[in-house]
C-alpha cells in the first residue's frame, strides 16, 4: 500500500490505471469505512465490463483521508475532530486498499477556495437546516477530489443518507460519470451506528446513545406494521429522546430519493433523525420495508 501526500505524487502512482474505486474519508477509521473499502475492492467488474470479456479490470482501490474545514460550521468540532493516521493506515492496509492519499490543507486548499460548489435541492432540508454550509462544503470537496482522483468508481455510506443523495446528483448534474456505490450501515452490537464522533462520547452517554436508533427503529416497525401516522410517530419519537435529555435536530420520515415528506400512498420510504447528546451530535437513518 502506498501512502501519498501529494497531487501530483498521486496521479503519477494512478497513471495508466484502467479502473480506480475512491472511498472518500475524514479518517479515524472503523469497520463501517472498512466495509467501504471491501466493497471498493468488488468494482470494476460491473458496467466495465469489456465487449465480449467476462470480467473488467480488478480496482485500484484509494482511499482518501482529509479533514475538511469547510463542511464543519464555525464552532463546529473541526478543531477535535481525531486525527489518527497511522491507525487509519494500518485499517487500510489490512482491508486491502492500495492506495492512501492523505493531502494536508495547504495542498487542497493552497489559496482560498473562492469557487464552491452550490448543493442541489436535496441538500436544503434535515442536516442543510441544522448544518447550514455542510454540504456546499462536502460537494465542493469531493468534486475536488473526483478530478484529483478520476476515479471509475466512488463508494459512499448509508449512515451519510442525504450525503450520499447529495453527491449522486453532484454526479449527474455535473457530468462526472462516476459509479456511486452506495454502503449499508454497519452498527455497534448493540444497533449504535458507527462513527468517529461515538469517541466524544461519556460511558454513560454511551448507553444512552442507543435511544436514536432504537426511536427509529420503532417508527420502522410501525411502518411496516400498517400505521399511517407519520406525524404522530416523528412526534413520539422526538418526545421520548427529548424527555431523556436529548436535543432533537429532527426524527423525520422522507422518500428515500428526494427526501421529501412522503405523498400519500408513497412507498420507497426512509426515517432519519439527528439529535445531540450532551456535546455530541449524532444521526441514523433505516430504510423502511413495505
Ligand atoms: P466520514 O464521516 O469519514 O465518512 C466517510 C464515509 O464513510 C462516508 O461515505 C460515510 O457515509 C461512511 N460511513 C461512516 N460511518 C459509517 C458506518 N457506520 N457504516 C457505513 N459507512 C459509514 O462523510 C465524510 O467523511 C465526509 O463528508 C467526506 C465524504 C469524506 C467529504 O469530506
Amino acid at each position: 500500500m502506498d501512502l501519498v501526500h501529494t497531487i501530483a505524487d498521486l496521479r503519477k502512482r494512478l497513471a495508466g490505471e484502467p479502473f480506480v474505486a475512491l472511498v472518500p474519508t475524514m479518517g479515524n477509521l472503523h469497520a463501517g469505512h472498512v466495509s467501504l473499502v471491501d466493497l471498493a475492492r468488488k468494482t470494476g467488474d460491473g458496467p466495465h465490463v469489456p465487449r465480449g470479456g467476462t470480467s473488467g479490470p480488478s480496482p485500484v482501490v484509494v482511499a482518501s483521508i482529509f479533514v475538511n474545514r469547510l463542511q464543519f460550521e464555525p464552532g463546529g468540532d473541526f478543531d477535535r475532530y481525531p486525527r489518527t493516521l497511522k491507525e487509519d493506515c494500518a485499517k487500510l492496509e489490512k482491508a486491502g486498499a492500495h492506495v492512501v492519499f492523505a493531502p494536508d490543507e495547504r495542498e487542497m486548499y493552497p489559496a482560498a477556495q473562492e469557487i464552491a460548489v452550490t448543493p442541489p435541492k436535496v441538500a436544503e432540508a434535515l442536516e442543510g437546516e441544522h448544518r447550514p454550509g455542510h454540504f456546499q462544503g462536502v460537494a465542493t470537496i469531493v468534486s475536488k477530489l473526483f478530478n484529483i482522483v478520476a476515479p471509475q468508481a466512488a463508494v459512499f455510506g448509508k449512515k451519510d443518507y442525504q450525503q450520499l443523495a447529495v453527491i449522486r446528483a453532484l454526479v449527474r448534474q455535473l457530468n462526472f460519470g462516476i459509479e456511486i456505490v452506495a454502503a449499508e450501515t454497519v452498527r455497534e452490537p448493540d444497533g449504535l451506528a458507527m462513527s468517529s464522533r461515538n469517541g466524544y462520547l461519556s460511558a454513560a452517554e454511551r448507553k444512552e446513545a442507543i435511544r436514536l436508533n432504537r426511536n427509529l427503529r420503532g417508527v420502522k416497525e410501525a411502518l411496516e406494521t400498517g400505521a399511517e401516522d407519520l406525524r404522530s410517530l416523528e412526534d413520539a419519537a422526538m418526545e421520548d429522546l427529548r424527555k431523556a435529555g436529548w436535543r432533537v435536530d429532527y426524527v423525520a420520515v422522507r422518500d428515500r430519493v428526494e427526501l421529501a415528506p412522503p405523498r400519500p400512498g408513497q412507498r420507497e420510504l426512509v426515517v432519519l433523525g439527528a439529535a445531540w447528546l450532551g456535546k455530541t451530535r449524532l444521526i441514523d437513518n433505516l430504510e423502511i420495508e413495505r
